[in-house]
């Protein structure tokens, strides 16, 4: 019994508790005394050799003890839990005005970040997003953007054709036949959209993205030089101050017909590698839109102008990408840098 009490000195213990100073000692004291060989726990398993009224004094304190214990524990760990909350708050700071790491992120892929910088123009402009299939059948990716069979501009675009004559889209022009089938004019629509054509290599991939914009209104209230303005703003508003140009060029589907250039952003139009020592980059096609596409949609007394771009071309230019490869290896550590 004097051994018991000496053993079980409640002033010891409670001085053992307050002198923890992490959970971990606390934890390690409970162990000590009620873990599984806890000195506490094998007093308790002694009890039954004990005849019965000292099995029933030497219980009645070792319960005491019990409690006492508890309590103490228990008060001793909400402090330490508090204050090792206290001490990770310290240290832990975080600051909600640091949004650095998620903006980067949401800028997301170099070809989405471009398309919706083109989308938000001409959504300002009041344009509305037009989509259509990217399986096409040959006369509306073809023959109603006046390019009947055997007409050698089909060269221009090399196709991957399916069995049934169905075909890849090669640009995104079927979607201008698809809007003004399914609509009356007046129409102001762009259509951003994947597209298809047999080419691999530095600058072409067999599968890539273009914007299309067309706009079509009572005739003689669309002309020339309503597309040439428009153009204009928008590359500056894309590419900032660099001068533009418009080149004759030719398209079945329009008439006249113009490649844009802008002048050289990487050497201020003096000529290098990535303008091919010109000065200038050509950036986008277009035109005033051809009699004979009105005809194959039914339309008549409207004139109206398109314009297409490659996603991809834009964004190499915005972005400085040099390799058109880099879009589409999904490497993070690459797309990371833009
Ligand atoms: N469809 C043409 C191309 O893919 C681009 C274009 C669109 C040109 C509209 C003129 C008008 O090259």
């Amino acid at each position: 019994m004097a051994e018991m009490q000496q053993n079980l000195d409640i002033a010891q213990i409670e001085q053992e508790i307050l002198r923890c100073s992490s959970l971990g000692e606390l934890e390690s004291l409970r162990i000590k005394y009620f873990g599984k060989k806890g000195l506490i726990t094998q007093k308790f398993a002694e009890l039954k050799d004990l005849d019965p009224n000292k099995k029933k004094e030497i219980a009645k304190e070792l319960n005491l003890f019990k409690s006492s214990f508890e309590e103490n524990f228990s008060i001793k760990k909400e402090k330490l839990e508090n204050i090792e909350l206290q001490q990770v708050l310290l240290n832990e700071k975080i600051d909600p005005s640091l949004f650095y790491a998620t903006n980067e992120r949401s800028l997301g892929h170099p070809i989405n970040y471009t398309k919706d910088r083109i989308i938000e123009y001409f959504r300002n402009l009041n344009f509305d997003l037009c989509v259509g299939p990217l399986i096409e059948d040959d006369f509306h990716n073809f023959q109603a953007l006046n390019l009947p069979e055997y007409h050698p501009a089909r060269d221009m675009q090399d196709t991957f054709y399916f069995k049934d004559f169905k075909l890849l889209r090669t640009h995104t022009s079927p979607v201008q036949i698809r809007t003004m089938l399914a609509q009356k004019p007046p129409i102001k629509m762009i259509c951003p959209g994947a597209t298809f054509r047999r080419d691999y290599d530095l600058t072409h991939t067999p599968m890539f993205h273009q914007i299309e914009g067309l706009v079509v209104d009572e005739i003689g209230k669309v002309n020339f030089t309503h597309l040439k303005f428009i153009l204009e703003d928008f590359l500056k508003y894309l590419f900032g101050d660099i001068k533009v140009r418009f080149r004759a060029s030719f398209f079945p589907f329009t008439e006249p017909s113009a490649e844009v250039d802008i002048s050289c952003h990487f050497c201020n139009g003096e000529g290098c590698r990535v303008c091919s020592h010109t000065g200038w980059l050509e950036v986008l096609g277009c035109g005033v839109v051809d009699s004979r596409v009105f005809e194959a949609v039914g339309y008549s007394n409207v004139s109206g102008y398109a314009f297409g771009m490659g996603i991809e071309r834009l964004a190499m230019l915005t972005c400085q990408i040099s390799d058109l490869r880099s879009f589409f290896e999904t490497d993070l550590g690459v797309l990371e840098q833009f």
